[in-house]
């Protein structure tokens, strides 16, 4: 898969969709929103918007917000809908939403007729940072997160931060720290400039955000460029991310759920605690990275009873090659990830001791 991609950061959604519907010349244009981003975006700020120009006719379709919806049943409604309006391989899907509507409609653009084209519209900084960018298209299946994808890429991805200031300041948090991740794969400057900001302020400003989703953005980009389909570096960025997703599933288990950045915030912590066990990083680094974490993300609450179950989800991780052993990715320095780190038991266990510790728990 070729990276071909373009990003585009614009103060002008509709200007920028009218241009880039001038070179790709669909036969026809469809919106796929939820009903969420519909009613607060799509409906009162870019459909109006699109009067009397090349869009106008562009067709809308919403589904109901939320994980849950992302399944293969709903791809096969928004499939019937393309059918029905005789959507042809030369037409093209405009995904403007957060991760699940970008995952969704590129995995439904993906495979209909083998594959229109579509364009990504991220209107949380989460998706901005990550979901919207790289290719990953998919839906979840049988309780398993992504279990059926395709990786496509979307023709042009539109940034624009004139959606992220309604954005709740837990939503801005938990896009934060997929930026604290990048940082931390790119170098120590990046990572004293993220945690030296101020985007914990109440108003969203767009001088302090801009430069850093920029640079955020492009090191997500250049790690994709490297390895589109995830056979080495790409998987770098599941720093953070083993120990995360185990805290994710460990919460849905008790009926809670946290924000997906929040779960990735302390996984991280956990992803730099194993590191320095193996005098990878000093402590400084952990010190400043836990502190940052459990001023703005709080902390998730475990003892060691809930041990056994956070081991046996990190061993069914979907990135691991097999369930005996459980494969980190940690790091060597910043800007120095190393992928596929074989992790015992012991050591996990270890590391949850410390992580408890620097959190008070
Ligand atoms: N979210 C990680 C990746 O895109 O590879």
């Amino acid at each position: 898969m070729p990276m071909s991609q373009q990003i585009i950061f614009t103060n002008d959604i509709v200007e920028t969709l009218e241009e880039l519907h001038d070179q790709l010349k669909p036969s026809k244009t469809v919106f796929f929103t939820d009903d969420n981003v519909d009613e607060k975006v799509l409906g009162p700020l870019i459909s109006p918007a699109l009067k009397g120009g090349p869009l106008e006719d562009a067709l809308v379709i919403s589904k109901d917000e939320g994980e849950m919806y992302k399944t293969v049943g709903e791809v096969c409604n928004v499939w019937d809908f393309f059918q029905e309006e005789g959507l042809t391989r030369s037409s093209l899907v405009i995904n403007i939403g957060g991760g699940v509507v970008t995952d969704m409609g590129g995995f439904a653009a993906a495979c209909f007729k083998r594959g229109m084209r579509f364009i990504n519209v991220p209107t949380t900084i989460l998706c901005a940072v990550d979901a919207a960018i790289g290719g990953k298209t998919g839906v979840n299946h049988n309780g398993l997160k992504n279990e059926i994808g395709v990786f496509r890429e979307a023709e042009a991805v539109i940034v624009s931060t004139s959606t992220f200031y309604t954005l709740p300041m837990m939503e801005r948090l938990s896009g934060f720290a997929e930026m604290i991740k990048h940082a931390m794969l790119s170098s120590s400057e990046d990572f004293d400039e993220v945690l030296d900001n101020s985007v914990t302020d109440e108003d969203f400003d767009e001088d302090v955000w801009l430069p850093l989703l920029k640079k955020s953005i492009e090191v997500k980009r250049r790690i994709v460029a490297a390895d589109p389909t995830e056979s080495g570096l790409r998987k770098a960025l599941n720093l953070g991310h083993t120990a995360g997703h185990a805290f994710e599933s460990l919460a849905m288990r008790r009926n809670r759920l946290i924000p997906h950045g929040f779960a990735v915030a302390w996984g991280l912590v956990v992803a730099v605690v194993l590191s320095k066990m193996r005098n990878w990083l000093p402590s400084n680094i952990l010190y400043r990275l836990a502190s940052y974490v459990r001023t703005n993300y709080d902390v998730f609450h475990i003892t060691c009873d809930d041990y056994p179950q956070l081991l046996d989800f990190m061993h069914h991780d979907k990135k691991n090659f097999d369930t005996e052993s459980v494969r980190f990715t940690l790091l060597k320095g910043l800007g120095r990830p190393e992928i596929d780190c074989q992790v015992s038991d012991d050591e996990i266990c270890a590391a949850l001791d410390v992580y408890r510790d620097l959190f008070g728990i």
